[in-house]
């Protein structure tokens, strides 16, 4: 049997790797989408001579689109399958970026990134529930870390590229260039396998125990983790039913809700869309000082992931996300207080962009993964689907308000009360922390279940008694 000689099983290994890296691709082209546009945004603001509302709408289109994306896609990974799903996102991502670096006017920019959100929502459902489907079972946990990880280089990666063709002043370039990772995708799923899970859930047994064949070290684990497939599968997904005639998953489904409203309303994607402004606030208004600042922004949230990926199965979900929101309202405080008195001399400007970096650091380490985890182990089995899609398509609603709302606040409230709005949103998310989500470390998803579905109070979900 191949998957028991040593060769077979090194070889299973890479495969293995190959594909968890491929589908984290798709997370990186999350990010690169979610960054691009804070580098652009300026440049395409005084090529096309737009209005603050239309910049709006030139940034949340691409969350509009990835609403859609992620309500469409929990039927279509369903239907098509995992495999097809990413590629038909791979496909969007081409059109969307190769048409956005063309887009003659504004308009057509917002629509090509309607189009770009179309995959970033069908890769933010598709490529963790893939994941979460092809990993062996000893790195499942790690892999939605490794997953934000991923986002978090490609916004990076996206504030290098930008920063690099600032010095042209080329935002098409900008744009463009992440066609090369999306061609890179829609090549590499092309050799993807089908998700055993999914092949299973078809009634496609054999060819699902040849997967597990390929991926697993041995052919007693492939046939084992079939088996549990099998049994696993006995349990018939009813979400909307579900959702109608029971109150306990209504109450999932609503912290699934809660917490990525959680997520979006701390503001971290106002820094992540507007950084180059924000500088400009904050008195650098050198161009090349405000694209290396962002920059230092995309490292240190990738720098301050790696303290979330290590903290999340040590301290706990609660503690670190307190913790993480306590960190962001003093950020979002600190520096609404400095621009109310003023930015003047270059030591306030620098302690400035310390809290804003602060801020990131906070959201990195919490809120950023964690939420993502959460909202992974909180559903029940049946409606896993259901709630996952309801709160992934929360995520990319609130994103979108906030990217939609950001510089009319600060036209209308004044730059120091939109950064308190966004302090006194965190203070509120200490206590919801504290109130509403439950600790879920070293909890075994069938006791969630159990312990949710029994009626325990949302907080206590995860308690061992
Ligand atoms: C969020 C994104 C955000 C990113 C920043 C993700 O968890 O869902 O909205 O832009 O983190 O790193």
């Amino acid at each position: 049997m191949p998957g028991n000689t040593h060769k077979g099983r090194t070889s299973n290994k890479v495969m293995t790797l190959f594909v968890c890296f491929l589908a984290a691709l798709a997370g990186l082209l999350f990010g690169l989408d979610i960054g691009v546009i804070a580098g652009a945004l300026p440049f395409i603001a005084k090529d096309f001579n737009v209005t603050s509302h239309q910049q709006e709408w030139i940034v949340s289109s691409m969350m509009f689109g990835a609403a859609i994306g992620a309500i469409g896609s929990g039927w279509m990974s369903s239907r098509l399958g995992r495999k097809k799903s990413l590629m038909a996102g791979a496909i969007l991502f081409v059109i969307g970026s190769l048409w956005s670096a063309m887009a003659p006017n504004p308009e057509m920019l917002i629509a090509a990134r309607v189009v770009l959100g179309l995959a970033v929502g069908v890769a933010s459902y598709t490529a963790p529930l893939y994941l979460s489907e092809i990993a062996p079972e000893k790195i499942r946990g790690s892999m939605i870390s490794l997953y934000q990880l991923m986002i978090t280089i490609g916004i990076l990666g996206a504030y290098l590229s930008d920063t690099a063709f600032s010095y042209t002043g080329n935002w098409r370039w900008m744009l463009g260039v992440i066609t090369l990772p999306a061609v890179l995708l829609l090549v590499g799923v092309f050799f993807l396998p089908n998700s055993p899970r999914w092949l299973a859930a078809k009634g496609h047994f054999r060819d699902a125990q040849r997967v597990l064949d390929r991926l697993r070290d041995t052919s007693e684990q492939a046939k084992r983790e079939l088996d549990e497939i099998r049994e696993s599968l006995k349990i018939k997904q009813s979400g909307w039913s579900l959702f109608r005639d029971n109150s306990n998953f209504r109450r999932a489904v609503f912290l699934g809700v809660l917490l990525q409203v959680m997520q979006q309303f701390t503001g971290m994607n106002v820094i992540m869309y507007y950084a180059p402004k924000i500088f400009e606030i904050a008195g650098f208004s050198d161009t090349r000082e405000q694209m290396w600042g962002t920059v230092i922004v995309g490292l240190i949230n990738v720098l301050a992931t790696f303290i979330a990926i290590g903290l999340v199965d040590r301290w706990g979900r609660k503690p670190t996300l307190t913790l993480g929101f306590l960190v962001m309202a003093a950020g979002m405080g600190i520096l609404g207080t400095m621009l109310h008195m003023g930015i003047e001399s270059p030591g306030a400007q620098y302690f400035a962009i310390a809290m804003l970096l602060m801020f990131i650091v906070g959201f990195a380490m919490s809120a950023g993964p964690l939420i993502w985890v959460l909202c992974s182990e909180i559903q029940p089995l049946k409606g896993r689907d259901f709630g996952i899609t309801v709160s992934t398509t929360t995520n990319w609603i609130a994103n979108m308000i906030v990217g939609a709302t950001f510089l009319t606040m600060l036209t209308t409230l004044g730059n120091a009360n939109t950064f308190w709005v966004y302090a006194g949103l965190n203070i509120l998310f200490i206590i919801f922390t504290v109130m509403l989500i439950p600790e879920t470390k070293n909890v075994s998803l069938e006791h969630i279940e159990r312990n949710l579905m029994s009626g325990k109070k949302l907080r206590d979900i995860g308690s061992h008694d």
